[in-house]
């Protein structure tokens, strides 16, 4: 017996009024579909059958997932048509999960309890949701004793059945051999003129099985996206989700409505993360991190006690304990910040190692270099790196100290502790311990007078 997961994303998705087909549609900058694969994974399935239709080879390119495979729906005849494309991916004996691409909130916690009610005595549970406004929705029909009945799609149904607040929301398991044999006797005779899967849930009933249902913590986990406000409103959902699960970790949160999450975020106790700022990518905070305001961290590991100034970018970058960065500094994939390094405003770093303690605190771009500890870099200080044709290396040793407005034009090499003067272009090795400077001599022009206007 195996657990085999069901996704519909077949459909074209009219109302996002976008060339991009519906399920890759990105919430949290992940596709709607990756999301469901993701929690389908989180169930330990055997295998994900995904269906899909419009656009299929470009979604078939843009999700991933172990155990996962296609089946191609060419026309959307309906849902019931649709899981039919599955049918020969699963056996008699398998439990079948169907859940929707366009559904991403869905919590694996709500579905292993969906899945703990189908057995052999009961072979087909739903997940239903009581709605204060149902409208659109197929409605859960129930008897006098409380039992489901069947489920009534909104175009088809009754006046009095229009009242109904318990809706479909489309996610189901089943067991494979039933499931067949239902989707084998639907047809199409109904407003819309589709394969129902709903109407799997009557012929149940009247095979002698009592439906099972079950309901989930939010209301968000089963809400679908058609359009670009429901989709803004659940990225909304999932960011307030993602803010609680970081404050749960121990993080201060100033303001959950202005954090934005994109990618898998770990904290340590007491990380502070200041309005409008931006994690993505794979990005781990030590203990007590501060980051300031408006600032955008993607796959950026940073140790404790560091403290990010507002407006900074990283990216791609290595950060030890008790440094100080920004504000306005951009670190760019490659940066490699040893502990206690001071990265100061308007200060670009690319590819480079800077070692403990070291100060670049203003106006500069450091790129393809390797710096000592306790190096000084002065304002205004450029590695020329590049030559227009290749890269260089530039290496700066312990205790150097770089005077302001110098460039240093790689492949080149400050020893340990070499000093050099201020507005120097240095093209050869700087030696150890010694002052070097490229600077002609200050002059002063005695008696030069100042130009005067022409009329
Ligand atoms: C369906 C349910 C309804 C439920 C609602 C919840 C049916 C008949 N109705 O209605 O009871 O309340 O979902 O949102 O199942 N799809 C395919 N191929 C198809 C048809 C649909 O892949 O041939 C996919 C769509 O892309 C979509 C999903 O299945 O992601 C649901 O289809 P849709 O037509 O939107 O169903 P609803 O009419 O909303
Ligand atoms: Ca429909």
């Amino acid at each position: 017996m195996a657990l085999k997961v069901v996704i519909l994303a077949a459909g074209k998705g009219t109302r996002m009024c976008s060339k991009l087909p519906k399920v890759l549609q990105p919430l949290a900058q992940k596709p709607l579909l990756q999301h469901v694969i993701d929690t389908a994974q989180a169930l330990n399935c055997d295998e994900i059958i995904t269906v899909i239709g419009h656009g299929a080879d470009l979604v078939q390119s843009r999700v991933t997932g172990q155990n996962i495979r296609f089946t191609l729906q060419e026309k959307q005849l309906g849902t019931g048509h649709a899981v039919m494309q599955a049918d020969t991916h699963y056996l008699d004996d398998d439990t079948v999960l169907i859940l929707y691409g366009d559904v991403p909130l869905t919590s694996s916690e709500t579905l292993n309890t969906l899945l703990t009610l189908v057995d052999d005595q009961n072979p087909l549970a739903l997940l239903t949701v009581t709605l204060s406004n149902s409208t659109g929705y197929g409605r859960i029909v129930r008897n006098s004793e409380n039992a489901v009945q069947s489920i009534v799609e909104q175009k088809d149904a009754s006046r009095e059945e229009l009242t109904i607040k318990e809706v479909n929301t489309g996610i189901m398991a089943v067991k494979g051999g039933h499931l067949k044999q239902w989707l084998a006797a639907l047809d199409n005779q109904n407003v819309q003129s589709e394969y129902y899967l709903t109407d799997i849930i009557a012929m149940a009933v009247s095979d002698g099985f009592s439906i099972q249902t079950a309901q989930p913590t939010l209301e968000a986990e089963v809400l679908g996206v058609n359009d670009k406000l429901q989709l803004q409103s659940l990225e909304r959902a999932y960011q307030l989700q993602s803010a609680e699960s970081l404050m749960r970790q121990g993080a201060t949160v100033v303001d959950a409505a202005r954090l934005d999450i994109r990618g898998d975020v770990v904290v340590g106790a007491d990380v502070t993360l200041d309005v409008n700022v931006v994690l993505e990518g794979q990005v781990s905070l030590g203990e007590n991190v501060f980051i300031g305001a408006h600032s955008v961290l993607k796959n950026v590991q940073i140790a404790a006690n560091t403290y990010i100034h507002p407006f900074s970018h990283l990216e791609g970058c290595i950060v030890g304990q008790f440094c100080s960065i920004g504000p306005y500094a951009r670190l760019r994939p490659g940066t490699e910040l040893a502990d206690e390094a001071k990265i100061g405003n308007f200060v670009e770093i690319k590819k480079s190692k800077i070692g403990t303690g070291s100060k670049i605190s203003h106006l500069s771009y450091i790129g393809d270099t390797n710096m000592g500890r306790e190096v000084n870099i002065g304002a205004g200080t450029i590695t020329c790196n590049y030559d227009g044709v290749n890269k260089h290396q530039t290496i700066i040793g312990d205790h150097a100290f770089v005077g302001s407005d110098t460039q240093l034009v790689a492949p080149v090499e400050i020893e340990s502790g070499a000093t050099i003067g201020a507005g120097s272009t240095i093209t050869k090795c700087a030696p150890a311990d010694e002052l070097t400077l490229s600077r002609s001599k200050q002059i002063t022009l005695k008696g030069w007078q100042k130009p005067t206007k022409l009329s």
